[in-house]
């Protein structure tokens, strides 16, 4: 029975380019699961969008010169171009800009008003005397009440995680002017958390499956009590706030984000022309809802969202929300999307083909610990395993059957036990690989996958057909037939990781209708199938890097 399967991936901000950090963090671990769960027969609905409002675009707006709408667009086609290029296979990619966003948060909104989570209290807040304006989120910095971090935002601390308000902050500095900030009242509309804080930390104790940093986290931030928090802000760039006398506020960018999920759903539905298929997706219960995300998304994703959801009535609650450590770069520097540091995902994608860059990236997710990304950690991975292990032996087997059976696939009769226990590792390893990966261990599953084509290359060192072929060509023609329907293994097994090389080999090998059609199973090349000329799936890498590595 196929599973119904929603994939919500975090909305990058529209106002960077995306960096290898954010791939590693979410976007590259949400297609893997996608397609595998597509190769399955699973119905996936797999969305997002770019993130374009609040302060991260205004100050990047403001500091140009320039309307945030201009920022907006430059970014959000730089992101698609990463899709496009990277392979990232959304059911819907979207913005926070449309029409049906805003008003499918004014709905969110004006619902939770109604039911009691959402009610407006005058406080104070934060204001530049010099720019004449409050300082909301990114526009202060200051130390975290929390880590003491010396550069903490008025709404997050980028160190420890925690979400602030901007006047929690200790030594709070104005980033327009540099000022120290004012107090001044203001209405806004403020969150209930308290009123669900029970509730979520019942729910959130029974999710045992979710990774132990993403529980921990949760539970930390619910035994420690929640608060009330303001979803609305003084700031002209949002979604207007559904209420009278509030027309020269928006609503906070995280509160409209998080809804983001929602309103592309229904988004996707429309576009469609089936309006309700959005529902079964978030109605019905038994459908799962994987969050991918980075580690400083987590309590939007585990306390905040569940928690709007909760009280909309309703909808489902998220299933799994596997949020990734860091990736390092260079030595010491952390890649924060908000410091602006990092591998830019384009100028990456310039050099290398982007299954070297899947493949690389793979191997160092950052799924338990901060990893490192290094370019020639990358270099090596495409050289020493990518080629050496997984492209060679597709190779080698196509080219001896070119050589030595006229590119025809010979047939085979009887198995000898040790073409047996191959295949049988081949069809093993569907279990593994998909295990790991339905698992969300991404590493681990290409790690099984991997160790599949090693022993493929054993089996073809030790039955050496190439010897063989001289001798006895009924011995050549079963082992090459043989690795051949391994690799046809091999080529869906590594396909969630390696989409445009497996795609390629698919064709070379001759066989019909499309890779992702194909099914989470072993089958055999038949006999008789005629292959493509062999071709390389990856080129090597020849650079100084290549040698950088001792
Ligand atoms: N734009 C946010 C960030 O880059 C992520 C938002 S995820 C969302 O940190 F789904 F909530 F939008
Ligand atoms: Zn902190």
């Amino acid at each position: 029975m196929p599973e119904r399967i929603l994939v919500c991936v975090a909305w990058p901000y529209a106002n960077y380019l995306l960096h290898v950090g954010q791939a590693a963090g979410a976007y590259l671990p949400s297609d893997i699961f996608a397609r595998y769960q597509r190769l399955k027969g699973n119905d996936v609905l797999m969305v997002s969008g770019s993130d374009c409002h609040g302060t991260p675009i205004t100050v990047a707006a403001d500091k140009e010169g320039v309307e945030p709408q201009v920022i907006v667009d430059r970014y959000h086609a730089k992101i698609l171009e990463v899709w496009e290029r990277f392979g990232i296979s959304y059911d819907l990619y979207t913005t926070t800009l449309t029409e049906n966003h805003y008003q499918v948060t004014q709905d969110v909104f004006l619902k939770l008003k109604e039911n009691g989570l959402l009610y407006p209290r005058t406080e104070e807040y934060l204001y530049d005397p010099q720019a004449d304006r409050f300082l909301p989120d990114r526009y202060v910095e200051g130390t975290c009440p929390n880590c003491a971090y010396p550069e903490a935002r008025g709404d997050q601390c980028d160190n420890c995680g925690k979400t602030l308000d901007a006047v929690e902050l200790i030594n709070p500095r104005s980033k327009i002017s540099g000022a120290t900030p004012v107090l001044k009242p203001s209405e806004h509309y403020f969150l209930r958390l308290t009123a669900m804080q029970e509730r979520l930390k019942e729910w959130a104790g029974k999710q045992s499956h979710w990774r132990r940093n993403v529980l921990n986290f949760t539970l930390g931030m619910l035994n420690e009590g929640l608060k009330d928090r303001a979803i609305t802000r003084d700031i002209a760039w949002g979604v207007p706030v559904p209420v009278d006398g509030y027309e020269n506020k928006r609503i906070y960018v995280w509160f409209d984000a998080v809804i983001g999920y929602l309103s592309a759903s229904k988004e996707w539905a429309a576009r469609k022309g089936d309006p309700e298929a959005w529902r079964p997706y978030w109605e019905d219960p038994s459908v799962r809802s994987y969050y991918f995300i980075g580690k400083d998304n987590i309590p939007f994703h585990t306390v905040i969202w569940p928690m709007m959801l909760m009280g909309y009535e309703g909808l489902n609650v998220p299933y799994d929300v596997p949020a990734n450590q860091y990736v390092n770069f260079s030595a010491t520097q952390k890649q924060s999307k908000s410091k602006g540091t990092g591998n830019w995902m384009l100028d990456l994608l310039d050099s290398y083909a982007p299954d070297v860059v899947r493949f690389y990236l793979t191997t160092v997710l950052p799924e338990t610990n901060d990893t490192e990304f290094r370019e020639e950690d990358l270099v090596r991975a495409n050289n020493d395993v990518l080629i050496a292990t997984w492209g060679n032996l597709a190779n080698r087997v196509i080219s001896m059957i070119h050589r030595n059976f006229g590119g025809i696939v010979p047939p085979v009769g009887a198995l000898s036990p040790e073409s047996e226990a191959i295949l049988n590792d081949a069809r093993a390893a569907f279990g593994a690989v998909g295990g790991e990966f339905g698992a969300c261990h991404f590493r681990g599953g290409l790690q099984e996958a991997l160790r599949l084509a090693q022993s493929a290359n054993k089996y073809l060192d030790e039955r050496a057909p190439w010897k063989a072929v001289k001798t006895d060509t009924t011995h050549a023609a079963e082992t090459l037939a043989t690795a051949l329907n391994v690799i046809n293994a091999l080529k869906v097994l590594l396909h969630p990781v390696l989409p445009f090389s497996t795609a390629q080999l698919h064709e070379d090998l001759g066989l019909d209708g499309d890779l992702r059609q194909h099914g989470w199973e072993y089958q055999a090349v038949p006999g008789g199938t005629t292959l493509a000329p062999a071709r390389p799936l990856y080129a090597k890498i020849e650079t100084e890097l290549a040698g950088a590595s001792a």
